[in-house]
């Protein structure tokens, strides 16, 4: 695989890289994306059922099983090429960041240090009243209403549902390290969902070189300083031989 030598100067000359990632970064290690393909999510699954506060509240046992499965599919799985070399990319750089949209928590078992978590994560829980945090303890299916020990409400997963905001801190910090990195690489994205489609362009906007890896085209296309085309378990361990072993 070649690349174009500007790129590996950029990432050579780089001191702060933020990683910015998809569904796209985990679908070679058998996770399904939400948008394209046949086994997306969004078209075996509705939405509005799984995935907003609404349809929590009028069936929170179909909700949590749902997302017990996808719990169970995730420990089953494991994280892939992609997400060991962006790992690895903090041995080599002065300040690297993961933003992530997953909640498969790939990134941190793969050995990423910084990671921002924007849409929350599977490994955490929250409660239904009061928006406190709690370890997911692993409950089993059967147990159809984990409740909160502080107020005894109902517990849900901690993930950003369609019409939630973000979490503001974590924000934040992404937009703080968008606008301030030399490097974005933006992996698996289909730069559809806002806000989180915005940390690119604050990433531009700021000055920094911008890559974008897809197997497919996206908005993003027509602003990225370069668009490898491709798998991105393929295409990361191409790009760390080209930078640091040629
Ligand atoms: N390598 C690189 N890119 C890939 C690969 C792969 N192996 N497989 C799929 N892709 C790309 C697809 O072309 C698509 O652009 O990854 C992207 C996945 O897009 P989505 O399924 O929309 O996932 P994502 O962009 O992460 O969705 C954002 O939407 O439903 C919400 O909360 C959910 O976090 C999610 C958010």
């Amino acid at each position: 695989m070649k690349f174009e030598r500007t790129l590996i100067e950029k990432i050579r000359q780089a001191q702060r890289i933020v990683f910015f990632t998809g569904a796209g970064v985990s679908q070679e290690s058998g996770i399904p994306t939400f948008r394209d393909g046949p086994n997306s999510v969004w078209q075996h699954f509705d939405p509005e059922v799984y995935a907003t506060v609404p349809g929590f509240d009028k069936n929170p046992t179909k909700v949590w099983e749902w997302y017990w499965e996808r719990r169970q599919t995730f420990k089953a799985l494991k994280p892939n090429a992609a997400h060991h070399v962006i790992a690895a990319w903090q041995e080599k750089i002065q300040k690297v960041t993961v933003i992530t949209q997953n909640i498969d928590g790939f990134h941190q078992r793969a050995g990423s240090q910084s990671v921002i978590e924007l849409h929350g994560s599977l490994a955490m829980d929250k409660c239904r009243a009061n928006g406190h945090s709690f370890k997911h303890d692993g409950n089993s299916v059967f147990d159809e209403h984990p409740s909160c020990a502080e107020c005894g409400s109902l517990l849900r997963p901690d993930v950003v549902w369609f019409g939630e905001a973000l979490p503001d801190v974590a924000y934040y910090q992404a937009e703080m390290d968008c606008s301030n990195c030399d490097v974005l690489i933006c992996i698996g994205c289909s730069m559809d969902i806002y806000p989180a489609a915005n940390l690119p362009y604050t990433a531009i906007a700021s000055g920094a070189y911008l890559i974008q890896i897809n197997l497919n085209s996206t908005n993003l296309n027509e602003v990225a300083n370069c668009n490898l085309r491709g798998k991105a378990g393929e295409i990361m361990p191409a790009l760390w031989q080209a930078v640091y072993e040629n």
